[in-house]
């Protein structure tokens, strides 16, 4: 078994099968996407127990009894104040890496509710933008520290 997006997922694939395709072919989750295939672009991104993991190298045997959460868990009823950012600050170009993005960057507002810009391009180091939006990606990831110290207080 495991949880994926707060709920219960019984493993039906082969141990070795990487959990971004079990994630997209399995469970229809389109938002990690498949880019470099080899652990290095970041658009595959999860949080597996809240830390930021590529899944497309990720075997399924490694992640048996962890939480996974992918872009959808991150906001269901309402958006995350992330996506909610990064639609007032027109942050994304094609789009293609702000799942990585979005995933990496709730980990680090997780950790750390104000970082620093330096904190910010450090946490989202492994995800690249073939865009070059990385300005309007950092003021988002700043915007939504601002609105969750506003809503918090
Ligand atoms: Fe997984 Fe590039 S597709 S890191």
């Amino acid at each position: 078994m495991i949880t994926i997006n707060a709920k219960s997922i019984a493993l039906t694939a082969p141990d070795k099968t990487p959990l971004l395709s079990f994630l997209r072919n399995e469970l229809g989750l389109s938002g990690p996407k498949l880019g470099c295939g080899e652990g290095e672009c970041g658009a595959c991104m999860v949080l597996v127990d809240g830390r930021p993991q590529t899944s497309c190298n990720l075997p399924l045997w490694a992640v048996k009894g962890h939480a996974v959460t992918t872009l959808e868990g991150l906001g269901t009823a309402q958006p995350h104040a992330l996506q909610q950012a990064f639609i007032e600050e027109n942050a994304g170009q094609c789009g293609y890496c702000l799942s990585g993005i979005l995933v990496s960057a709730s980990a680090l507002l997780q950790q750390t509710p104000e970082p620093t810009r330096a904190q910010i391009c450090q946490a989202l180091d492994k995800n690249l933008c073939r865009c070059g939006a990385h300005e309007r990606i950092i003021r988002a990831v700043q915007r939504a520290a601002q609105m969750s110290k506003m809503a918090a207080a």
